[in-house]
């Protein structure tokens, strides 16, 4: 078949790496896609935020399934199109990705469905809020209803930094994504990334990763969109993971569907973890990323399989093969990442790099000028591993590190600190 993936990032690479292995897979192209993903599939051009020049590509080029990467043609209403053109997608509608594109919906959701979460309250006005948090006390946790590319939480632990948050929310900072804020509770405990595919009845989970947000080592410096990941998470225990799946996966489920909005796609759930309870933080309507590069090396050419019966409805009848084993990714950034960097410098070593089921190098951020590969963003390379323990795959990741030259780049010498 031929196969569509909308995206450009460290998790579309991983998404096409197993996709490709798969042999239901004939043709292969990812849009726009990167310079690592070029070396195994076509790139194209095609503005991803357009529903109706999807759809016109998709048709001029036969395509049979199109996978969506990233939030923003989610929350554009992408899949909407495209299955109303008849064709096959894998990805929630604009209504049902509001689980990632709205806060407050998401609350309404487990208010509904009675799913453990912090409890909140909506604010529309400064002053109101300003008064709750008063009353309220620090820590709390400040959060603009809508998507701010992830920078719209703030973990307030005194009241001052909870105040300005406020007046930066309905400042303007985060535009028309802080016209609404809501206000939470602070949790406490170990978080972790739970991913569970849905057809909208059926709920098959395939996997867990933690994730470290923070940009240094010892999770200190500014929040990232993630340094480096792995999978298992030690902390989603099964028995915990069936709690989340009984007391706030399948309700979620259940509640969208019986609002006439199904949810189907992946639901990735960030869940705070206390004394064995899990509670939801977040919704995402998409794959983690780098969370999907540690997922996709551990399940290889099945995942197509997955993302189709799921596209499809036939998830009741699906079973994930787990093998017993662990992997790690490191993400290497470019030096000045959150803030502002430089574009442009040529990535090394590349070429040494071992490639195979245990070992990917995903690229994020890159690009190829005169056959160069060259960093074209704030994370640019992946580097994925997998082992029979969680210490192997480590060990591998790192190894390859030592083996690129990119002198404007830098990582994490920890990832993976809290599990090993
Ligand atoms: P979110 O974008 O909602 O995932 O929030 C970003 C990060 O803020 C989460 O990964 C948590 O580390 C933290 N966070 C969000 N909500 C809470 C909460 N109620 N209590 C504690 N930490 C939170
Ligand atoms: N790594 C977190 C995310 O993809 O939202």
């Amino acid at each position: 078949m031929n196969i569509l993936i909308l995206g450009s990032g460290g998790r579309e690479h991983a998404l096409a790496w197993a996709v490709k292995q798969n042999p239901k897979c004939d043709r292969l192209i990812v849009a726009p896609g990167n310079a690592g993903i070029a070396a195994l599939a076509e790139c194209a051009d095609l503005d991803i935020m357009d529903g109706a020049a999807v759809v016109a590509f998709a048709t001029e080029n036969a395509i049979d399934f199109i996978i969506i990467g990233p939030d923003a043609p989610i929350a554009a209403g992408v899949a909407d199109d495209t299955r109303a053109a008849g064709l096959l997608t894998f990805g929630p509608s604009a209504a049902a990705g509001r689980l990632e594109s709205s806060k407050a919906f998401t609350k309404e959701i487990c208010d509904a469905c009675h799913a453990p979460t912090a409890a909140y309250a909506r604010f529309t006005d400064a002053t109101a809020a300003r008064a709750y948090v008063i009353r309220q006390g620090a820590p709390i946790v400040i959060k603009a209803d809508g998507l701010a590319l992830g920078k719209g939480v703030v973990v307030a632990m005194t009241l001052p930094e909870a105040l300005a948050a406020i007046d930066d929310m309905f400042g303007g900072k985060f535009g028309a994504a802080g016209a609404e804020v809501v206000i939470e509770e602070f949790m406490a405990g170990e978080e972790a990334s739970f991913f569970v595919l849905t057809d909208g009845t059926t709920a098959l989970p395939i996997g867990s990763a933690q994730d470290h947000k923070r940009a240094f080592d010892g999770d200190t410096g500014p929040n990232t969109g993630g340094m480096g990941a792995y999978s298992p998470a030690p902390v989603l225990t099964d028995a915990i993971a069936q709690k989340a799946m009984d007391e706030i996966i399948r309700p979620t489920i259940a509640e969208m569907a019986r609002r006439n909005t199904p949810y189907q796609g992946v639901l990735f759930a960030g869940l705070m973890i206390e004394h064995g309870q899990p509670r939801l933080v977040e919704y995402n309507a998409r794959f983690g990323d780098p969370e999907t590069q540690v997922l996709m090396m551990r399940l290889g050419a099945q995942a197509l399989d997955l993302l189709l019966a799921c596209a499809e409805g036939r998830l009741a009848e699906t079973r994930v093969n787990w093998a017993a084993d662990h992997a790690l990714t490191v993400v290497m950034a470019a030096k000045g990442y959150p803030g502002p960097y430089q574009k442009g410098g040529v990535i090394n070593g590349l070429d040494r790099m071992p490639e195979d089921s245990r070992h990917m190098v995903f690229h994020a951020g890159t690009t190829l000028r005169d056959g160069l590969v060259t960093a074209n963003g704030g994370r640019v390379l992946n580097f994925t591993a997998r082992g029979d323990t969680l210490a192997d795959a480590h060990n591998r990741a790192y190894a390859m590190i030592d083996l690129v030259d990119w002198p404007d780049g830098f990582c994490r010498s920890d990832i993976g600190w809290r599990a090993l």
